[in-house]
């Protein structure tokens, strides 16, 4: 009978079988204690029972050696949990650095989960996957806190409006896999739900070929990016009333209160939406907000477009050619030369 009811999602990412290996631990060790104490106490209360009116007990002020054993050693079990637990979720929730990683961006909204992936492929509630691969999202809500929750991959994070937040994991068998939004979203949170396709790789291929015809993520950010005119500010010819966006991504950039930070998604993002809030050194703040102006999606099609734009093959003034005729990476290309050469687009 009770052997219909599963008690344990399935196993299929590399993380669930760590998750299940620490929760078994956990489980066990709390068992044992509860056996031992509960054990002890009954053992105890039945030895040393009252057996006359009369009778008291020997009095004993305390045992050193005791005090310190039923301390020293849970101690121990409680560092080896934290140790063990601590390793897991650095696991779980730093993505893997390796480019071979699939990068799929998830867009939350009341109430679906919309998944784009960068080839073009455009998803509601369902999202393919292959097997064996590491799957990176970029994950951001249109309206209020959802959370992404995949039991059967062991993996949860909640989703923020605003905000760009990572998950990942790897697959280990073929299937489909419940996704479930495990935050009270409003009226329609319990119809949240998705699924996870895992695919063999060959089936994958002929899945994301299917989108054949479908602009890639970069390509319709290009769109939106000349539809806008950014280029009207963010080009080497423009008089760079803007900072150049060739090479940018991921590089560090100087700020005008003297600060550096990373040109990652987020920065990008708010960079878009709020100008005025980290603005590079050297600049005017001088951009309007492109908030209400691009959705989501299209931000989510710009930054693609931003990354795909590499640095100038050669940008004469601000960088030192290199012997072998390449030009050096400048060191903060948003800051690079007006007479850079103009962006290469991939
Ligand atoms: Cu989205 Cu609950």
């Amino acid at each position: 009978m009770l052997s219909g009811i599963p008690l344990f999602p399935e196993e299929a990412s590399t993380l669930a079988t760590k998750v299940d290996a620490l929760y078994f631990f956990l489980v066990a060790v709390s068992a044992f204690f509860v056996v031992l104490i509960a054990g002890t106490i009954l053992y105890f209360a039945i030895k040393y029972r009252r057996r006359s009116e009369d009778e008291h007990g020997a009095s004993i002020h305390g045992a050193i050696l005791l005090e310190t054993v039923w301390t020293i050693i849970p101690l121990g079990i409680a560092l080896v949990m934290f140790i063990w637990s601590a390793d897991i979720y650095f696991q779980a929730y730093e993505p893997p650095k390796s480019n071979s990683a699939v990068n799929v961006y998830v867009l939350a909204k009341q109430w679906m989960w919309k998944f784009q992936h960068m080839d073009g492929q455009r998803e509601i509630n369902e999202l393919h996957v292959p097997v064996n691969t590491e799957i990176k999202l970029i994950m951001t809500s249109q309206d209020v806190i959802h959370s992404f929750f995949v039991p059967d991959f062991r993996i949860k994070m909640d989703v923020l409006p605003g905000r760009y937040r990572t998950l990942w994991f790897q697959a280990t068998k073929p299937g489909t896999y419940h996704l479930f939004c495990a935050e009270y979203c409003g009226a329609g949170h319990s119809r949240m739900v998705g699924q996870v396709i895992v695919m063999k790789p060959a089936d994958y291929q002929a899945w994301i070929a299917g989108g054949v015809g479908t602009d890639t993520l970069a390509a319709a950010g290009q769109k939106v990016f000349t539809n806008l005119a950014c280029v009207t500010c963010h080009s080497p010819d423009s008089g760079a009333r803007g900072p150049m966006l060739s090479g940018l991504f991921d590089q560090k950039v100087r700020l005008q209160n003297g600060q550096t930070v990373v040109a990652d998604d987020a920065y990008l993002r708010e960079s878009i939406m709020d100008p005025g809030a980290q603005v590079v050194a050297g600049y005017q703040p001088i951009m309007p907000t492109y908030q209400g102006l691009v959705n989501e999606e299209q931000l989510l099609e710009l930054i693609e477009y931003i990354k795909t734009l590499k640095p100038a093959p050669s940008a004469p003034t601000v960088t030192t050619p290199e012997p072998d005729g390449h030009a050096a990476a400048p060191k903060t290309p948003a800051m690079s030369s007006p007479a850079g050469a103009p962006a290469a687009h991939r």
